[in-house]
């Protein structure tokens, strides 16, 4: 896989990367979570899980991994990964977020997964607990969720903080993630932030996929600007995969697998293509919880969309309200 630069941050990634939210916890939001763990939550056979897809990824040639400190254990998974493995620090790119605190305790049923805390005080304790498990390996931190109720871009001292873990060498890079129908609004705020006279952020990771595709026409100005463009829930959490079975989602799995058949692939991989091909995505995130769906994914990389494809794929474009509140009824399973 080639590797090129993410925007002006500095970085590396290759066009595809992977994510570890469905790897270093017994819950998730997407559909069928469940059967991709086989229902074996302990933790020694989560690492040993987390550990294959990795090397399947390593294998393909995928070098950007993307954890976070919510996402259970998935930054102690990646650091013992790393360090097993003997990748040097140098050979990929890591990126973490901090922001959201792991309430899950380890459990599909628990009544709450993740709280949301864009403080200074978690920023200075998540920092220091990611450094620790990846310690030498964090490239990219980013702030989870940066969302406008947040508050979390009009925190002078969060902000500062984060210049500082950039400045001081903590860090090579900092970014945002994005989340719900106001994420164009922070962008356009986050974009404009400046410390030391120069941008603050060096990445957005942003939801970009045929349900969803709205933020497209910003993520290009940003890009333009300088900004890396990482694309997280590029299959919309499992809806645009085979998996997707609901009645109302009917019409739109016809057009899917319709032009799947007709370009010789799997829904996913037409899917994630068209996220692929996007000339501002610099690193298009797989979610993939099995080995079987990171194989599948990469080989998105060799499918070419037509004319016909992207006129039948426009038609499945969500109002952004619907797409959002469809993303938060999703079960954690
Ligand atoms: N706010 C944020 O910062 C944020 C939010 C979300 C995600 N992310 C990042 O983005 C990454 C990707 O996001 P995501 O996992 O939510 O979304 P996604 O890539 O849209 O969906 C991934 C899911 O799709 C299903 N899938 C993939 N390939 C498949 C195949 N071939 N056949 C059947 N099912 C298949 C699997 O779910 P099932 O098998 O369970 O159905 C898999 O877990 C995460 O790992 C994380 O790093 C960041």
């Amino acid at each position: 896989m080639e590797t090129r630069p993410l925007g002006d941050s500095g970085l590396t990634v290759t066009p595809l990367g992977l994510g570890l939210a469905a790897l270093g916890r017994p819950a998730y939001i997407t559909l069928g979570h469940a059967e991709d763990l086989a229902r074996r939550y302990d933790v020694a056979a989560m690492e040993r899980h987390a550990h294959a897809v990795l090397d399947a990824a390593w294998s393909a040639g995928v070098r950007y991994f993307d954890a976070a400190r919510s996402y259970g254990r998935a930054e102690d998974f990646l650091g013992s990964w790393l360090r097993a493995r003997g990748i040097a620090p140098n050979a990929c790119t890591v990126g973490s977020k901090w922001g959201y605190i792991y309430t899950g305790g380890w459990r599909v049923d628990a009544e709450v997964h993740e709280v949301k805390d864009h403080t200074l005080l978690t920023l200075r304790r998540q920092f220091a607990e990611s450094w620790e498990r990846l310690d030498g390996y964090l490239d990219l931190y980013q702030i989870h969720s940066a969302t406008e109720d947040s508050g979390v871009l009009d925190r002078a001292e969060v902000l500062d903080e984060l210049a500082r873990l950039k400045a001081g060498g903590h860090v090579r890079a900092i970014g945002l993630t994005l989340s719900g129908p106001d994420s164009a609004r922070t962008l356009e705020r986050a974009s404009a932030i400046e410390r030391d006279g120069q941008p603050l952020f060096d990445t957005v990771q942003a939801t970009w996929n045929l349900l969803e595709p709205s933020l497209g026409p910003l993520l290009a100005h940003v890009r333009a600007l300088g900004m890396g463009v990482l694309v997280k829930e590029a299959l919309a959490n499992g809806r645009l995969t085979p998996r997707s079975t609901a009645p109302d989602f009917a019409a739109n799995r016809a057009v899917l697998e319709r032009e799947a058949a007709r370009l010789g692939c799997t829904i996913d991989q037409l899917a994630l293509a068209a996220v692929l091909e996007q000339p501002w995505a610099d690193c298009v995130l797989s979610g993939a919880a099995t080995v079987e769906q990171l194989r599948s994914n990469v080989g998105a990389l060799q499918v070419r969309l037509d004319a016909a494809a992207r006129a039948a794929l426009a038609t499945l474009a969500e109002p952004p309200a619907r797409y959002w509140a469809t993303r938060a009824a999703l079960r954690w399973q």
